[in-house]
């Protein structure tokens, strides 16, 4: 049980799970709620012009993220902005290609370094993303809460150092071996630049935060202490210490045994989990922690028929006994059927 404040009468089900509450049915978002599956996304995004221009659009940003809520009626929404804005707003170049995903200026040297601004100046370009946020708190429904989020520092280092998504992210562990005091300069600066990034949008409203550490499962041993958990632990305090009531969700993703002891050890309220572990393998050794959020595959959100709704219940099942938010293991992916996510809330609900 945790120390917070009392927020059984709140009627916000997300932030009585995050509060450690055992609910009889658990509450239910999905990562990449907004996004390329549903056709009102498609056609919004179309009216944008494109996905970054998407981002910085606050009204349609924030369409965006009210449209799952409408169609759904899931238990909160996230803000629909991207873990690479960030590195833009400390002054990297980004461009998303059609059909491959994003593209960064590289970070290999001291001189590629340099070139970026310091953390507090990046708000000038990040003040859309506030924005959408204060539209959100005011056109949610009473009900839904508001999920803000950022990239963990070792996920957008990456990024930042290959300059693109890698299936190994070699770029960055050759980096970290090769020139380690730049290596941890730049997961500094991140770390900085995350941490007034998301107290800027619990200023604006985001009423929980999120972590995504997308890419901690390619971190061991003491490589995964120095540059998954302490940052987590690093952001988490320094919001805590602002915001003591703000819950913040951590997603080590990938991490296996890391998971046990995540909590703990970074001082975040809730653990979210790929679904590389099995739900009743979580339940004995991260939910014994605290709240968990997770961790139905996302092919099932393709593939339906009757393992959907098994699996479904097999995973409230397994952490019917403990604080619990169900989630996707990863993002919903655009070859996703929208009816099978009705399906998996139906499930959830019983009905
Ligand atoms: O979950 C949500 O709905 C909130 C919005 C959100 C997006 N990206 C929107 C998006 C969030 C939380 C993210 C996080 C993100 N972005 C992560 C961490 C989580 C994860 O998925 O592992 C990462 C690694 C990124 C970086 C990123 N953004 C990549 C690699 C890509 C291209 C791959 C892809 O799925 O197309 C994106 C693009 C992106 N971010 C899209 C969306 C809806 C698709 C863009 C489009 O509409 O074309």
């Amino acid at each position: 049980m945790k120390d917070g404040p009392d927020v059984t009468s709140e009627t916000k089900t997300i932030l009585r799970a995050l509060a450690g509450e055992t609910l009889p049915t658990p509450p239910i978002w999905m990562m990449r709620q907004a996004g390329r599956y549903l056709p009102e996304y498609r056609a919004t995004r179309a009216q944008a012009g494109d996905f970054l221009s998407l981002c910085y659009n606050p009204e349609l940003a924030a369409e965006v993220t009210l449209q799952p809520i409408r169609r759904y009626g899931f238990d909160a929404a996230i803000l629909f902005a991207d873990i690479l804005l960030l590195p833009q707003a400390l002054g990297a170049d980004l461009w998303f290609v059609t059909g491959e995903g994003p593209r960064l200026s590289t970070i290999q040297t001291q001189a590629d370094f340099d070139k970026l601004g310091p953390a507090e100046d990046i708000h000038a370009t990040l003040n859309p993303i506030y924005e959408t946020v204060r539209i959100l708190r005011r056109e949610l429904p009473a009900e839904t809460t508001l999920i803000g989020f950022a990239g963990a520092p070792w996920t957008v280092a990456t990024y930042m150092i290959a300059g693109r998504g890698t299936p190994d992210q070699g770029p960055a562990h050759a980096l970290m071996q090769e020139n380690t005091p730049l290596f941890e300069a730049l997961i500094r600066r991140i770390t900085q630049g995350t941490i007034d990034y998301l107290a800027a949008q619990i200023d604006a409203g985001a009423e929980v935060v999120k972590i995504f550490d997308s890419w901690a499962g390619s971190l061991k041993g003491d490589a995964f202490r120095k540059y998954a958990l302490e940052p987590a632990r690093e952001i988490t305090a320094a919001l805590k210490a602002r915001y003591p009531d703000i819950p913040v969700i951590g997603f080590p993703r990938e991490a296996g045994d890391n998971y046990i002891g995540f909590a703990k050890a970074t001082g975040v309220d809730c653990v979210a989990l790929d679904n590389s572990v099995s739900a009743t393998w979580a339940a004995q050794h991260v939910q014994v922690d605290g709240c968990v959020q997770g961790n139905l595959a996302s092919r099932h959100m393709v593939t339906g028929g009757p393992a959907l709704v098994d699996e479904t219940r097999a995973i409230v099942k397994a952490f019917s006994k403990g604080p619990h938010i169900f989630n996707l293991g990863h993002g919903i992916t655009p070859d996703a059927d929208p009816d099978n996510v009705q399906r998996m809330i139906d499930a959830v609900r019983g009905q």
